[in-house]
């Protein structure tokens, strides 16, 4: 795997396999790799032929400096895990090598961002928008791959794309889990066992809304008893849990049939901020 800790060499050896017609998958990371990335590097290896992992800690899309600072860094291990997958490219630049200066470019998202990780974030999809349009342009992906895990981030991602005629395939893989329900995560190195066993709940309680809405109950009772199943935890914090039709990230009122909305939770376990999705359609 070559590594690239600076865009110009990055940009000569993508244009050169560009101009050789090979196809080239982008896969954005923040590091601390774990099998949720590997299935997107995985399927980005299997669909084209040159595979990028970027990976990059984006200061501008932290609000909260205590969550950057705490944010896992581990190179050599992600090195390995990316060599032993195969992956070709790793681009690790520094915050210098991206933000030479403090960027002015702003992005807003309308209502697709006042509601969940927009609202209890600010500036955090402005910044998640700027640092993938940069790579984006860096790399110039055929095909750039991005979790279900991080839902909201993906359906505005696809609409900066189609708003910015962006030319590339966007890619929407599906969680990873462990063998407990719990979506895998960075942030779940700074779990204590018992606190991974506890955030299980989290997907217990997608899985219990997801029930609810299937037997015909009304949003407004599956809020209910989603958030009464969690009270009986006092170490979960929730802090949203919301059904949101899957384009326009808009609440929803009421299951129309044929209509795919999305089971959206985030809590804190500890100091730790946790979320998931489930998507369902009746
Ligand atoms: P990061 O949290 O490192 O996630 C990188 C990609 O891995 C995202 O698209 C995310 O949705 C996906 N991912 C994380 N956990 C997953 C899981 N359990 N199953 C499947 N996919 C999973 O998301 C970011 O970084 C950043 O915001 C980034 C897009 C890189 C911009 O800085």
């Amino acid at each position: 795997m070559k590594v690239f800790h600076k865009i110009n060499p990055l940009k000569d050896v993508l244009n050169h396999h560009r101009s050789n017609s090979l196809k080239i998958g982008l896969v954005p990371t923040m590091g601390a790799l774990h099998k949720g990335h590997a299935s997107l590097i995985n399927r980005s290896m299997n669909e084209t032929d040159v595979t990028v992992c970027s990976l990059f800690v984006n200061p501008i899309q932290f609000n909260n400096t205590r969550d950057l600072d705490t944010y896992p860094r581990t190179l050599e291990k992600d090195i390995h895990f990316l060599e032993k997958l195969g992956c070709h490219i790793l681009f690790n630049p520094s915050v210098q090598e991206m933000y030479p200066y403090p960027p002015v470019v702003e992005f807003g998202f309308g209502e697709m961002e006042k509601s969940m990780e927009g609202a209890f974030r600010e500036g955090h999809f402005s910044g998640v928008a700027l640092v993938v349009a940069k790579l984006f342009n860096l790399v110039k992906p055929h095909k750039a791959y991005f979790g279900q895990k991080d839902l909201q981030q993906f359906v505005i991602v696809e609409k900066m794309v189609k708003d910015m005629n962006i030319d590339l395939e966007l890619v929407c893989a599906p969680i990873i889990r462990e063998e407990s329900g719990l979506a895998v995560s960075s942030r779940n190195q700074r779990l204590s066992e018992a606190q991974k066993a506890l955030a299980a709940n989290l997907y217990k309680a997608l899985q219990l809304g997801q029930q609810l809405l299937a037997e015909n109950h009304d949003i407004s009772s599956v809020k209910r008893e989603v958030s009464n199943f969690l009270s009986q935890w006092q170490d979960i914090c929730p802090e949203y849990f919301e059904i949101v039709n899957t384009c326009t990230l808009k609440t929803v009122d009421y299951m129309e049939d044929g209509k795919e909305v999305a089971l959206c939770i985030a809590a804190y376990i500890g100091s730790v901020r946790l979320i998931d999705n489930i998507i369902f359609k009746k």
